[in-house]
């Protein structure tokens, strides 16, 4: 299988370099190739070119991508806003479902003091084609005095997130799906309620729920062991996805896919984090955990269990290194960097 990588900026390259390794070594019964494409924020510094036309090629053409972060706060457009090749790759393949787990490891410090903390197992879906993120590269500013930007909801985007949250939820323990929106004050938002409340009525082995995304943020602290799979539109996703990693300790800590139903794209949740970026400060797991997630995406999809099997081991192996508390991330005020982490993670497997 190809894989396209992708390794952008920052510490996005640093915790590439820790994740190939791990998935050269759990090839049994089915073999990958890497190939690895420029893109990023340095890359149009350099070129004047984000998402070269060979790179985007080359990701559409393979069988998966592996992406590290990118973007870098001082180069940018002349629009004032910054290079994010993720963005376009979104639209233009449509991986429609930012798939984001979130689930506590034994071992890791939980930033909530309850006990129930350690119960904390939930995805956030977030469409990832439309919603406030369609007006990128389109909004307006009207003679320095009022800026616009338009939120844009579709039947078709939304029919096909909510369907894909609840298959979704229906291979999950406790199988329910909360549409987080602002449905009291926005026809777009309603609208998003109203098809997810269609699409809820073809499943009806899965719990539906509404929730607005301010008592969303509420109870993602108050209570979040209380919720499952979590639906809403691409800014509301944005943002909740950060406080949902928050939960588990950190951005370190949180795999993601964008998911499409022809292609899948696998990252950390983080950027590029300029703050620590060349240090071999970044935590790696969240890469990770991002490529045993495209593991199980292309065994779904290949109908090949083996691969399956080796998401299992990176999984286990993972946990087995912060469970025995032998290893602490320099995240939470622990002394491993990044090749500490890929090293103890290689010799678990
Ligand atoms: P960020 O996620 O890069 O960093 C936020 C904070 O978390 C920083 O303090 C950073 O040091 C820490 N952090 C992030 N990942 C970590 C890891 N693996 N290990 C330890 N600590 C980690 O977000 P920020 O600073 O807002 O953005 C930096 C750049 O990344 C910007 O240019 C932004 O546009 C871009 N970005 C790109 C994303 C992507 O490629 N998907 C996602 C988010 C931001
Ligand atoms: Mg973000």
């Amino acid at each position: 299988m190809k894989i396209c990588v992708l390794p952008g900026d920052g510490i996005g390259v640093e915790v590439i370099e820790a994740t190939l390794p791990i998935l050269q070594k759990v090839q049994k019964g089915f073999s990958l190739e890497f190939q690895t494409y420029p893109a990023g924020a340095q890359h149009y510094k350099k070129t004047g070119e984000a998402l070269p036309e060979k790179t985007f090629e080359a990701a559409r053409n393979a069988d998966a991508m592996l992406f590290g972060a990118m973007g870098w706060p001082s180069i940018r457009y002349p629009d004032g806003t910054e290079i994010a090749p993720q963005l376009d790759l979104r639209f233009r393949l449509e991986l429609y479902a930012g798939v984001r787990p979130v689930r506590a490891i034994p071992g890791i410090p939980l930033p909530l003091s309850d006990p129930r903390a350690k119960d904390i197992d939930l995805v956030v879906v977030r469409e990832s084609t439309e919603g406030l993120f369609a007006s990128r590269g389109k909004g307006v500013v009207e003679d320095d005095r009022e800026a616009r930007d338009t939120m844009v909801i579709t039947r078709k985007g939304s029919e096909r997130v909510h369907e894909f949250s609840f298959r979704l939820a229906e291979k999950r323990r406790k199988k329910i799906v909360t549409c987080v929106d602002k449905a009291n004050v926005f026809a777009s938002m309603a609208f998003f309620r109203r098809i997810f409340d269609e699409v809820a009525a073809r499943h009806p082995g899965v719990e539906a729920r509404h929730h607005y995304i301010d008592a969303t943020a509420l109870d993602l602290v108050r209570r979040p062991w209380d919720f499952d799979v979590l639906v809403t539109e691409n800014m509301f996703g944005d943002i909740i996805s950060d406080q949902t990693a928050a939960l588990i300790g950190g951005m370190g800590m949180a795999p993601s896919g964008d998911i499409g139903d022809a292609h899948g794209l696998f990252q950390p949740c983080h950027g590029s984090a300029p703050d620590i970026a060349g240090q071999g400060k970044a935590n790696p797991t969240a890469c990770i955990l991002s490529a045993a997630m495209m593991l199980d995406w292309l065994a779904e999809r290949s109908g090949n269990p083996a691969l399956a099997q080796a998401a299992r081991r990176i999984e286990k192996a993972v946990d087995g290194i912060f469970q025995s508390q032998k290893l602490k991330p320099l995240e939470f005020g622990g002394s491993a960097g990044t090749q500490a982490i890929r090293d103890a993670v290689l010799a678990n497997l």
